[in-house]
């Protein structure tokens, strides 16, 4: 049988971002997949350019969410609130038609500079997720607070008790992909 595919999609495009770094720990622990890394660095939605035809980058994106069989997706919080990337990206998966989000599985999780560790873009990101129909995989919520702190200088999680809360997210996201293959 082929591998599963996952998406890894940040949504901070700064290179040394923490939720690149999660969303990198987490395909990981997922174990043999083919794994994708995903560009959200797209022109912002506008319904005039995308009357006039979809952008480059935004057809590649497109083309790998419909070969991805799971969405791993790094949630920052800016503000108390979705980065500006991650909802614009959204925005544009939202309009294929047929939906391509539809049904499609997904991890979200979150690291963020302050204590509560993104909890209110994380929510938000769910939210918004599932009034697309996309299958968030869930569970207690995944989120790396003060992620300064939380990451090694290969940029490898330290703390037990996350590692362990993002295994269990993957193995859970793999026996839930199995199920769906039979
Ligand atoms: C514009 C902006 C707003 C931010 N707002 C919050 C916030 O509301 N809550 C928080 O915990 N951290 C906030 N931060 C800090 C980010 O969580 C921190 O920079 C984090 O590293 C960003 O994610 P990244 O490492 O994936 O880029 C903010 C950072 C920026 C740049």
């Amino acid at each position: 049988m082929s591998k599963p595919v996952l998406l890894m999609l940040s949504g901070s495009l700064r290179k040394e971002s923490y939720n690149r770094k999660l969303v990198s720990e987490a395909v990981n622990a997922f174990g043999p997949a083919e794994v994708i890394d995903g560009d959200l660095d797209l022109p912002l939605f506008n319904e005039d350019v995308e009357a006039a035809g979809f952008p480059d980058k935004v057809e590649t994106l497109y083309d790998q969410v419909r070969r991805a069989d799971a969405l791993i997706i790094g949630a920052p919080e800016y503000n108390k609130g979705i980065s500006g990337p991650l909802k614009n990206g959204i925005d544009w998966l939202s309009r294929p038609n047929p939906s391509i989000l539809k049904d499609k599985k997904a991890v979200v999780l979150s690291a963020a500079g302050g204590r509560t560790g993104g909890e209110t873009a994380h929510f938000m990101t769910v939210s918004i997720l599932t009034q697309l129909q996309v299958n968030v995989v869930h569970g207690p919520l995944i989120l790396v607070a003060q992620a300064q702190n939380e990451f090694d200088e290969n940029g490898r999680l330290t703390n037990d008790f996350l590692k362990k809360q993002v295994t269990d997210r993957m193995e859970r996201l793999r026996g839930m992909l199995k199920a769906f293959r039979l």
